[in-house]
């Protein structure tokens, strides 16, 4: 069988062989854009999962027995092949995920960037050697060879927004390290994510090392994340399923990155252009879905006014729309989203705060809104929004802003802006939080970099090197002689 069985019905692949449910049964998958059926993905039972898990088991080692190098060759194929379908998955990513055309295929190709530096980083990945005299009885004679080994069966979930680069950024390093993957993809992305699997497919991809489950996570989620056979789990999306998926799993190494509410603090000496323009993309590309957004600015009161100023006019030139019209802010993933911004900035209203511009509403496209004066008594001044709208907190100074953020449940990122250098460092360390950046906005790339969040953000790091390591054990071989 093929990866389409037709227009919209989707195979998923298990060995190889590209297969339907048993039982027929399927998930729909909308597009946020005009709510028409985009594609249709299996839904997997609990004893088709635990076949492909077992599968992927079952192949584990011999793929570890396979050489660093062809392994990394295999990723360098998947990156050419994958590039080759940039049209044919951004096309799908466009409609499963409603991001605009250009961006979906900056994904794919943003992608394929991914999966070379670590075909190649990978080759990099060695152990070490001991020596036992440093320790007091111990002496040269006894030698510690310290071997990297992979965990064995990887689980990657990936989340809906970035539905084939978060996918890869886990893949990518469990197969160059000799793990075999369970891929569980976001339902809505599934297809997207299929479609990368495909490329891997045509590169060569040996039988099993790879299976795809798809399904709702609610309903095959807790199974696959407990299945005895996986021996680790690396994970991308909201706090709440991270946090239970941490409780699930036992005696497994997890790694997680999970939401944020990453603060841009401006001091009274930024340079206020390049800051609101930062701020505008930080906060409201992809209608602000995204981990690493901007959700909350800290300005100092002596400069709020005309910063506010600034930014007002820059989202109010924004286009909003479908993603299908390359509308800058387009339509949230689904409903509910939608409905969950609204009711935090109807609390902020209600609380006083002060509607700078308040975007429309229809269905779940909402225009941007900008709120002003929001004190800490609103959700939004603490609750991941993941969508168009961006509170501004008025501080008199740094030590206001170290404080709410040291107070902040998440700490994935935050932005200072300020030309003093020196102050910029000085807040930096005082913040609890995976990475700081200095006059720019909070964002994950590039890809090689360490990115990691602290707190309700997450735990382990990731970016191309650290996630190779994640993907690797310590085994010691002691010689005695
Ligand atoms: P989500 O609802 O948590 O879903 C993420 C993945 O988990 C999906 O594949 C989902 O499958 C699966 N899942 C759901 N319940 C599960 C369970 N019980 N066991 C195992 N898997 C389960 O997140 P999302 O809505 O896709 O993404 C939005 C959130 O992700 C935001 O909070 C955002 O901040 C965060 N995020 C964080 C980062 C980061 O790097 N820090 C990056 C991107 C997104 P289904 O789709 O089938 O439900
Ligand atoms: O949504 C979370 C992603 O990791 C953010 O990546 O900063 O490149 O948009 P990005």
């Amino acid at each position: 069988m093929a990866l389409r069985q037709d227009n919209k019905k989707f195979h998923t692949l298990l060995n190889n062989e590209w297969v339907g449910s048993k039982s027929g049964e399927t998930v729909e998958i909308y597009s946020p854009d005009d709510h028409v059926v985009t594609g249709e993905v299996p839904a997997l039972s609990q004893e088709e999962v635990d076949k492909a898990i077992t599968q992927t088991a079952d192949v584990q080692a011999n793929w570890e027995a396979t050489e660093g190098h062809e392994r990394s060759e295999l990723l360098h194929r998947w990156a050419e092949e994958l590039e080759k379908m940039t049209d044919e998955i951004g096309e799908m990513i466009h409609r499963e995920v409603g991001k605009t055309l250009s961006s979906a295929k900056g994904e794919v190709k943003r992608t394929a960037q991914l999966i070379r530096h670590t075909a190649e980083e990978g080759l990099r990945t060695h152990g070490s050697f001991i020596q036992g005299d440093a320790f007091p009885g111990a002496s040269k004679s006894t030698k510690a060879m310290v071997q990297k080994v992979p965990h064995g069966v990887v689980l990657a979930i990936s989340p809906f927004n970035y539905p084939v680069n978060l996918a890869a950024s886990k893949i990518a390093p469990a197969l160059i390290t000799g793990n075999t993957v369970v891929f569980k993809p976001a339902t809505q992305g599934a297809v997207s994510g299929l479609l990368m699997v495909e490329a891997l497919v045509k590169a060569g991809l040996p039988e099993g090392v790879l299976n795809v489950v798809t399904g709702r996570g609610s309903v095959i989620g807790d199974f696959v994340v407990t299945h005895p056979k996986v021996d680790m789990i690396t994970f991308t999306g909201g706090t709440a399923t991270g946090q239970h998926i941490a409780k699930k799993a036992s005696m497994i190494p997890v790694v997680l990155e999970l939401g944020g509410k990453d603060p841009a603090i401006v001091l009274d000496d930024a340079d206020l252009d390049k800051t609101a323009k930062e701020i505008v993309g930080g906060a409201l590309s992809y209608s602000g879905q995204r981990c690493t957004a901007i959700k909350r600015v800290m300005v100092v009161d002596s400069v709020a006014d005309e910063l506010i100023a600034k930014v007002k006019e820059q989202v109010e030139a924004l286009k909003v729309g479908p993603s299908s019209e390359g509308a800058n802010v387009t339509p949230m993933i689904d409903q509910k989203s939608a409905d969950y911004v609204v009711s935090l900035i109807d609390d902020a209203k209600n609380k006083g705060a002060t509607v700078v511009t308040e975007g429309s509403q229809e269905k779940n496209l909402l225009g941007p809104t900008i709120l002003d004066n929001v004190t800490e008594d609103m959700e939004v001044a603490w609750e991941e929004q993941f969508g168009p709208v961006l509170p501004f907190m008025r501080i008199s100074n740094e030590l206001e802003a170290i404080d709410l953020e040291r107070r902040n449940a998440y700490g994935l990122q935050a932005s200072i802006f300020t030309k003093n250098l020196e102050n910029a460092f000085a807040i930096a360390d005082k913040l609890n939080v995976g990475t700081v950046q200095v006059n720019g906005k909070t964002s994950r790339g590039p890809d090689h970099f360490p990115f990691l969040g602290v707190k309700s953000s997450g735990q382990g790091v990731q970016g191309i090197g650290r996630s190779i390591d994640s993907m690797l054990r310590d085994k010691v071989i002691v010689l005695n002689l």
